[in-house]
């Protein structure tokens, strides 16, 4: 299979003639080719967008939102089909994959209610007979690039709110992940969106990512991915005068009092820091524990980790799937190396799979490191894989220090029975989000979603908040008093 862009509605051949390949990352195979593009499929796909985006503003918010009711319809009707392609080429487990369609399919249907919604404000005026009020209004053509961890749900967070609000969107995808995005493009076309407002330019991200980031008609960028990247693009988008949501790093922490239950604690450590093998910006890879219970937790996480399956996620029994590519496998083990060096004793894992079955794929065994302190790497770098450090408190006052003691602030957790904690953690936890007696992972689409510090730059995705990313405001005032009225001034004191 060779995965075209999609340009002007039309799957066109990128100018430069190039292909890379597209890895199943549970066994190695080439399961298709990828276009890498140049800028000139950029610029085509902008000028193409800038044009349809003229017309697309035009179509009443409701009819633009009938579309987006109809492409969640078509991901439902295909989500078991797409969740399997998803797992062949991003290599998350099957139920995993599920559940990513499915965030979709609930962002279609939300956004798609903005349809109706778009609210702005109406508002007294401080003077008579005049009117004031404040609408959105669409910014243009909008740059969507993302990463290959969540390879549809991600773009729909930013799609779907770019194009009810009257956008047209240039999306680059990873290029480990491109078919989810080819199915996506189907799906739009399928769900009659003209042709001209949802584009895919597939390629790397410093030729085809940064021709989309300095164009000139692109209004608004949208990043999701690493902070080393994130940080490039708003240096550019600042120089340009450009509007940059970035969604970046995390490194989330469960935090495990002294009368939590463990056994949900557990539960809720083991899925948040192995699902996705903890390529989620979301997963946990630090347990700040209370020093009374931290025997007891190590123990109880160790017999947890023995029992998860390792292997390709199309087996609905395996509960961890390989790592994305090599190159993951080997930064994942420079980092266990470099706990080992620090001091962390290893309590579990370190180590890639290699035998038998595992040959041939990129897999972790789930890693677990106890006696760690806040100041070592492992401790405050992303590492991105099945690797969790455990960290040893003495009180809520100190959990709390620690877990605020990292550059990012995405999600963090905290498992106790007492309210008084739960609700000092909800105002002290500095992260966009917070999760009570659950795992770091698993934020709902309603909600906003992003983080504080070194995770993003101010901006959301998801919820109503992500169309203050697309949208700009514009404050209009009607004067009906016929007479000219001079705010400030002719006020009656
Ligand atoms: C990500 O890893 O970039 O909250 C997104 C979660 C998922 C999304 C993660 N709903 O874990």
């Amino acid at each position: 299979m060779k995965i075209q862009n999609y340009i002007n509605g039309e799957w066109k051949e990128p100018s430069t003639g190039q292909f890379a390949p597209v890895i199943n990352p549970a066994t190695g195979e080439t399961i298709a080719e990828v276009a890498m593009s140049g800028p000139n499929d950029i610029d085509e796909a902008v000028q193409a967008a800038k044009e349809a985006q003229k017309q697309w503003a035009l179509v009443p918010a409701p009819k633009r939102a009938e579309i987006l009711y109809k492409v969640g319809m078509l991901l439902k009707e295909r989500k078991e089909q797409l969740a399997r392609m998803l797992t062949m080429e991003m290599g998350k487990v099957i139920e995993e994959a599920r559940g990513e369609v499915q965030e979709g399919i609930d962002m279609a249907f939300y956004m798609a209610g903005e349809g109706r919604r778009l609210f702005g404000d109406t508002t007294p005026s401080e003077l008579k007979d005049k009117f004031a009020m404040s609408v959105r209004v669409p910014v243009g053509v909008v740059g969507i690039i993302t990463p290959w961890n969540f390879p549809i749900a991600i773009a729909t967070w930013k799609s779907f709110p770019a194009i009810v609000a009257g956008n047209a969107v240039v999306w680059k995808p990873a290029p480990e992940t491109p078919i989810m995005a080819q199915e996506l493009a189907r799906i739009f076309e399928e769900a009659g969106l003209p042709p001209g407002v949802f584009h895919v330019v597939h390629g790397d991200g410093p030729t085809v990512g940064n021709a989309l980031v300095e164009h000139p008609d692109v209004k608004v960028i949208s990043f999701t991915g690493s902070n080393e990247v994130g940080r490039m693009i708003a240096e550019k988008c600042g120089r340009l005068l450009k509007k940059v949501s970035l969604e970046m790093g995390g490194k989330n922490a469960v935090i495990v009092m002294d009368d939590a239950d463990l056994t949900l604690a557990v539960d809720g450590i083991i899925w948040s820091a192995f699902g996705t093998s903890g390529q989620r910006c979301t997963a946990c890879s630090r347990v700040i524990v209370h020093e009374r219970v931290k025997q007891e937790l190590e123990r109880r996480l160790l017999e947890a980790v023995k029992t998860l399956k390792i292997g390709n996620g199309l087996d609905e029994t395996v509960k961890v799937g390989p790592v994305i590519h090599e190159e993951a496998l080997q930064k994942i083990d420079r980092y266990v190396r470099i706990g080992v060096e620090e001091g962390a004793k290893l309590l579990i894992g370190g180590h890639r799979l290699r035998e038998g079955d595992y040959a041939r794929g990129f897999y972790y065994a789930p890693t677990i490191f106890t006696d760690v302190t806040p100041n070592m790497r492992i401790a405050r770098e992303e590492i991105f894989g099945p690797v969790v450090s455990i960290i040893s408190v003495r009180s809520l006052d100190e959990a709390i220090a620690v877990n605020n003691s990292v550059d990012y602030g995405l999600s963090s957790a905290i498992f106790t029975r007492d309210v008084n904690n739960v609700f000092r953690a909800m105002r002290d936890l500095d992260t966009g989000i917070v999760y009570v007696n659950a795992g770091t992972t698993g934020a709902e689409i309603h909600l906003p979603f992003g983080g504080t510090k070194g995770t993003g730059n101010g901006h959301r995705d998801s919820g109503v908040a992500a169309l203050d990313v697309f949208t700009e405001w514009r404050s209009i005032y009607v004067d009906f008093s016929g007479k000219l009225q001079r705010a400030q001034i002719d006020t009656d004191d």
